[in-house]
């Protein structure tokens, strides 16, 4: 990625209109994966076309399913995997890695695992500790990738108590008990998203969930058909772009409003953002809305315990919504953010300075004083982050041009991002 990145320059201006977001990406790779797992041909629409969700495509076919694709739908057959013989390279993908080791040491594989070099940064103890509790081996390089996963047929199930609201350790566990012979159940959690949840239960499973802990009865899973709703995360940047840019008047379509990721709506809805949820229906077992949003004058506001989880891959994009709200904001309880794709404390809080804004970075958040954002000096650094880029992009449409030095990383999650939201704004 570092050899060949054109700058990009976003532009001030008003967002107006309607407009459809990417498929969600979280959604995307659960649909493939589960599945790779379940008897049958699966029909998928709407699929996610970024980056992060293609090398998830590519590793279960290495696994072993078939993916074809017609007229924009995405045809899986699945139920017989086999241990790839290459390296699965989950490339940039967090989710692709951390929820395939999870069901390659339930599966009685073995696969390799490996990553570019911020994944190779990112910390997979989290994965392979309750992985080596339910029987599998793994192997990593001082709790970090490439990792060697060889797994066990039929586990046994039991309890486990994660050891960080995390999502994606909770569903690496829940994938790796597929073929369970009795139930496993999952304590520790604090409303992380549930979409491995809800996709099992698609797929025929008996799962029950609360919030705070998860119990699985594993039985066979039976292909299913699903249209992936729009990315309540690509979303957020038009929800704060609008929210901050007077005059703004903007809606989304058909986009995830699953109560575990709606933490940007509720953050938004305190700092005062005129925001209405139209159209609310269930489709295919997640929750979706369109969402109505107009500019507003917005205020700071305390960001704290489930909510920081419910909006984890949120917060750069509400600290720009802070940067032009009037008065402190604060943010705890999102220390995890210094192990993303960047540390995104530090990256957002980069971000923020050099656009004339006083923050404070904390080793588990940001203190924010609002207002006044201005173009920045040179160009931004968006350390090859793609939500950094995004947040970027929206601080813009306020504060006047800003030029990133790398215009393709959106395509991580939002390939076409640049143009759509180049078509709203005038
Ligand atoms: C995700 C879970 C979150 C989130 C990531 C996607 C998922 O990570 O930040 O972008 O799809 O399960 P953690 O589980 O590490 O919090």
């Amino acid at each position: 990625m570092k050899h060949d990145t054109p700058h990009q320059t976003f532009q001030p201006g008003v967002l107006r209109g309607r407009v459809t977001v990417a498929g969600d990406k979280s959604i995307s790779h659960r649909a493939l994966m589960i599945a790779a797992l379940a008897r049958g041909r699966s029909e998928i629409r709407n699929l996610n076309r970024g980056a992060d969700v293609a090398a998830t495509r590519d590793a279960i076919v290495a696994l072993g399913a078939s993916v074809h694709e017609v007229d924009g739908v995405v045809y899986v057959s699945g139920g017989k995997l086999r241990s790839p013989e290459e390296t699965i390279d989950a490339r940039n993908s967090g989710t692709t890695v951390r929820l395939l080791m999870g069901l390659v040491a339930g599966s009685g594989l073995r696969a390799r695992f490996d990553g570019d070099a911020s994944l190779r940064r990112r910390p997979m103890e989290r994965i392979a500790a309750p992985l080596r509790a339910m029987g599998a081996q793994v192997t990593t390089i001082e709790g970090r990738l490439p990792a060697v996963v060889e797994g066990v047929l039929r586990p046994s199930g039991g309890t486990f108590n994660l050891p960080l609201p995390s999502a994606q350790v909770k569903s690496s566990i829940l994938l790796a008990h597929v073929s369970a012979t009795s139930a496993v159940r999952i304590t520790g959690d604090l409303y992380s998203r549930d979409h491995t949840e809800r996709m099992l239960r698609l797929f025929g499973a008996k799962i029950e969930w609360n919030g705070r802990e998860v119990t699985y009865h594993p039985s066979p899973l039976q292909a299913a058909t699903l249209t992936v709703p729009s990315d309540l995360s690509a979303a957020a940047f038009f929800l704060v772009g609008a929210a901050i840019t007077p005059g703004s008047d903007l809606v989304l379509e058909r986009v995830g409003y699953n109560p575990s990721r709606t933490g940007v709506i509720d953050a938004l809805k305190s700092m005062g953002a005129d925001l209405t949820i139209e159209n609310q229906q269930e489709i295919d077992g997640e929750p979706v809305a369109d969402l109505h949003i107009r500019s507003s004058k917005l205020h700071g506001v305390t960001i704290e315990g489930d909510q920081v989880v419910r909006a984890i891959d949120e917060v750069p994009v509400l600290a720009v919504a802070a940067a032009c709200a009037q008065g402190t904001t604060v943010i705890r309880g999102a220390g995890d953010l210094r192990a993303k794709e960047s540390d995104r404390l530090k990256t957002i809080a980069e971000l923020l300075t050099n656009c004339g804004i006083e923050v404070e970075e904390l080793p588990d958040g940001l203190r924010i004083e609002g207002g006044g954002a201005r173009s920045p000096q040179g160009v931004i650094a968006t350390h090859d982050d793609h939500r950094i880029a995004m947040a970027a992009a929206t601080l813009a449409a306020v504060a006047g041009p800003i030029e990133i030095d790398n215009a393709r990383v959106v395509d991580i999650s939002f390939p076409g991002f640049a143009a759509l939201w180049k078509s709203v704004q005038t």
